[in-house]
């Protein structure tokens, strides 16, 4: 009954679950395994995870080194349009799987496999992001979700299938909650973080300190900005993939960038999430201080209006569909004038504007000062605002009228 699969190429982390699944795949559909790691900078070291691919049972395993990639093309466009879902999320998980479904299915091609498979759960965000991705790139691509098909319950199902096949358990007996980091953020869920009435434990964090820990000293930052994007700290130009690094370390040390959120899954729960996000933090912050001199009022009106959509877009796993692309365009349009240099004060979890400039500022003390000016006649502005309340004033007459 099972449909006839050669070579399967499996999104391998090097936990526990796709160690199992490797095994699973093979003994289910008598199929060769290729692994494949995808390096977004999770920070782990790549060389033992594909060890123990082969030593799972892989045919052989595929690193693809994909951070800088990530921080330019998927990360910064995303920042570009202010994205955050629901609120308070900056999708850091959401936004590495198109990525990584994409370099997934050049692995494929490259090892003429049939076949692709993850470890994504039947009730998270994750499955629907990969497979919407696999599918917008092969459209005839055969899928194999694991958790969606075998009868392993849970965890105590897995450990008890990894013993009986002789499956490495010792890194497993980790944090009891789901971890999944990538250069922009790191997010834990699930376990001990689904009881709402408890904080996280302290040592939950990896990214930042708590406030009470951060130094009683703050922290002064440059940053330069060119058409939307951060591109130098402190007047040192770096790579995205570096700048994103940079600015978690400075963000982490400053108590910046954490957020506990209870949101909205694409299948329908609620689920609460502990994220920690420095850098994407600061840079929030920091390119609506260029935006707020530099950007025309409804242009930014316009723009802003998108950003739930946008980032429902992100969250729903829809990047390559035609309307992110689409609505892409807008924000880049819209963020083309986003060129200057923004100091920031970082001081105990705070993000504070201590100056902005730009070429392109909008900014003029000429017309806005308090002071007697040559450039605005402040007669003008009676004839400006009786127009504007003329649909007013006929509302009032008319209920003046019915009394
Ligand atoms: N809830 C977040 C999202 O859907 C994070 C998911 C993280 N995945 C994980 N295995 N911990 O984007």
């Amino acid at each position: 009954m099972t449909e006839e699969v050669k070579k399967v190429v499996l999104a391998y982390s090097g936990g526990l679950d796709t160690s199992i699944i490797i095994n699973w795949l093979k003994e289910t559909y008598g199929c060769e395994v290729v692994a494949f790691i995808a390096d977004v900078g999770q920070g782990d070291e790549v060389k033992p995870i594909k060890k123990k691919a082969i030593k799972s049972g892989a045919v052989k395993a595929v690193v693809k080194d994909l951070r800088e990639e990530f921080a330019r093309d998927f990360v910064f466009p995303m920042l570009r349009a202010s994205a955050v879902y629901e609120g308070t999320y900056l999708l850091g998980t959401a936004i590495a799987r198109p990525l990584i479904a994409k370099a997934h299915m050049e692995v494929v091609a490259d090892t003429g496999a049939d076949a692709v498979s993850h470890g994504a759960t039947g009730k998270g965000n994750d499955q629907v992001r990969f497979e919407l991705a696999y599918y917008a790139i092969d459209p005839h691509i055969s899928v194999i979700a694991p958790w969606r098909i075998w009868d392993l319950k849970g965890r105590k199902d897995l450990l008890q299938y990894a013993k009986k096949h002789g499956i490495d358990v010792t890194a497993s007996r980790k944090k009891p909650y789901s971890i999944d980091r990538n250069l922009f953020h790191i997010s834990f869920e699930g376990g001990s973080i689904e009881d709402l009435e408890k904080e996280p434990p302290a040592a939950t964090y990896v990214m930042s300190v708590p406030p009470e820990k951060a130094p009683n000293r703050a922290t002064f930052i440059d940053i330069d900005f060119v058409a939307g994007d951060p591109v130098a700290i402190d007047g040192k130009k770096l790579t995205p993939g570096k700048l994103i690094e940079k600015l978690n370390d400075i963000g982490g040390r400053n108590a910046i960038g954490r957020a506990d959120c209870v949101e909205s899954r694409i299948t329908g729960m609620k689920s609460r999430g502990i994220y920690e996000t420095p850098g994407g933090t600061i840079l929030h912050v920091g390119r609506r201080a260029i935006e707020s001199i530099a950007m025309d009022r409804e242009v930014m009106d316009l723009r802003d209006s998108l950003i739930s959509r946008y980032a429902k877009l992100v969250y729903y796993g829809y990047w390559y569909a035609p309307e992110r692309e689409a609505l892409q365009k807008l924000v880049d349009e819209a963020t083309r004038c986003v060129t200057g240099t923004v100091r920031l004060k970082l001081y105990k979890g705070n993000i504070i504007i201590i100056s902005r400039k730009s070429d392109s500022s909008l900014y003029h003390p000429d017309f806005v000062t308090f002071e007697e000016d040559t450039v605005y006649d402040q007669r003008d502005a009676g004839g400006f605002i009786k127009i504007n309340a003329l649909r007013l004033k006929l509302k009032a007459m008319m209920e003046q009228k019915r009394r």
